[in-house]
């Protein structure tokens, strides 16, 4: 299970073109999300970690976002994300570890979480829990996806349920949403719950 605490093993799945996790578009229930939003949302500090190939963060970029920042650890799907997007601001694709990133340094209105919370070791979830709520200014937001699933084969993607979720998150975030999404990409249909959360 520790193997998927180094960039090393992503990178390989990269680079293998090995992933299954991979939808090839914006997950649907996301770009929901991001098409309702008002004009004034445009300029907000949007942080996506574990972002992969960032079909979000290129769909966020497309509808004029200009304060997105990508981040994940494996350097292969950001050196691919800069070729598709060479106008993406360079100094927003960040090639490091999560867990890592300073607080001072970055500060977001909101967080779009995508198969991101699933592919970390479960015994770092409250560690995650804890980073977010820390990158996030007050009553910021965390959206997204969290499986609701528990996966017969040893993850990654490791599954969850809404109980084990609302625990580990209410400590740090008010669950404003936390309810099976009606939208998912069909692969995904049934299978994960759409999350809103406030940052306390
Ligand atoms: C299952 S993939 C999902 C990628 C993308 N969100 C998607 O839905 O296609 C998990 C991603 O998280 C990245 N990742 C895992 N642990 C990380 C960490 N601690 N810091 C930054 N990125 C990490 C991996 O490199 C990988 O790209």
């Amino acid at each position: 299970m520790d193997n998927v605490n180094q960039a090393k093993f992503w990178q390989q799945h990269y680079e293998q073109n090995s992933i299954k996790w991979d939808m090839g578009e914006v997950s649907p229930p996301l770009k929901a999300y991001i098409d309702q939003l008002p004009a004034s949302a445009k300029s907000e500090a949007i942080l996506v970690a574990g972002a992969g190939n960032a079909y979000e963060v290129g769909y966020l970029h497309d509808q004029g976002f200009t304060n997105v920042t990508l981040v994940d650890f494996a350097p292969a799907p950001i050196e691919d994300f800069a070729k598709r997007y060479p106008d993406f601001p360079s100094d927003h694709l960040i090639c490091a570890d999560f867990f890592a990133l300073s607080s001072d340094k970055y500060q977001f209105d909101w967080a779009l979480e995508q198969t991101f919370f699933c592919a970390i070791n479960p015994a770092r979830r409250d560690e995650y829990v804890q980073q977010m709520a820390t990158l996030l200014k007050p009553k910021g937001k965390l959206v997204g996806l969290l499986f609701d699933v528990a996966f017969e084969h040893e993850g990654p993607p490791f599954g969850g349920t809404k109980e084990e979720y609302q625990q580990r998150f209410a400590p740090y975030f008010d669950i404003e949403i936390m309810q099976t999404s009606y939208n998912s990409h069909p692969a995904r249909q049934g299978s994960e719950l759409f999350i809103k959360l406030r940052a306390k």
